[in-house]
């Protein structure tokens, strides 16, 4: 198998400055609505790198919940690696791979913890299944079968038979407040159009870059 002729051309669209919104929030939006529209898998999907205290990357999926002018917002589990490494160093990266669309978004801030209402409110939101399955997961540690995750699950249904599952304290979310937002949108021949908002006191300036 070679991978090195495994190539296409980016000729989905073009993104100009006119085109382009100047507000990146507004930009955002519009791309997340056409990934939407499009019915490409996954569209609320995003990577978020962090760094652990040795400046070691890593990066993992999750599902974009909300956002606005604050910033961007998922859940998770609070002792997982992402928020245990979030709490030593809240720089992070979100990649947002809207690859049917020749597009991807990237974004660089500062992740900052959700209160206990935002996360609560949205807890109750999720299906039972998944509110169980958070009190079920250790997320991120040492699991020693499938058949003890089962066991997990089962257990926690049956003690939250009842009523209401109450919210773990354990469980939370992250809102990253961008300090810069890249658009990319491939174009032929890979000279793609690049724009990046940087956020400089509380004002975006653009630049085009070279792809
Ligand atoms: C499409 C997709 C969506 C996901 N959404 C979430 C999510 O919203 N929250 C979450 O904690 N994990 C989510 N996960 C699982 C994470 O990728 C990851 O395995 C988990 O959060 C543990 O990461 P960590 O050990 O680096 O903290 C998702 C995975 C995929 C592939």
């Amino acid at each position: 198998m070679s991978l090195q002729d495994n190539r296409r051309e980016y000729d989905y669209g073009k993104l100009s400055r006119e085109s382009l919104l100047d507000n990146p929030f507004a930009q955002f939006k519009r791309w997340m609505e056409q990934a939407i529209e499009a019915d490409i898998q996954d569209p609320t999907a995003m990577s978020v790198a962090t760094v652990n205290a040795e400046g070691k990357p890593w990066q993992r999926m999750v599902l974009l919940k909300d956002f606005d002018e604050r910033g961007f917002v998922f859940y998770t589990n609070l002792g997982s690696r992402k928020a245990t490494e979030i709490e030593g160093n809240a720089q992070v990266s979100l990649h947002f791979p809207w690859l049917q669309l020749d597009r991807q978004v990237i974004v660089g801030g500062r992740a900052e913890r959700l209160s206990t209402t935002d996360v609560m409110k949205y807890f109750l939101s999720r299906p039972k299944g998944s509110q169980l399955a958070a009190w079920a997961s250790k997320q991120s540690s040492r699991v020693n079968s499938r058949q003890a995750l089962e066991t997990q699950f089962e257990q926690v249904k049956a003690k939250f038979s009842k009523g209401e599952i109450p919210l773990p304290d354990f469980w939370g979310g992250y809102r990253v407040v961008p300090e810069e937002i890249e658009f990319w949108q491939g174009g032929e021949n890979r000279l793609h159009d690049r724009f990046c908002f940087k956020r400089d006191n509380n004002q975006w300036t653009i630049a085009r870059l070279s792809p």
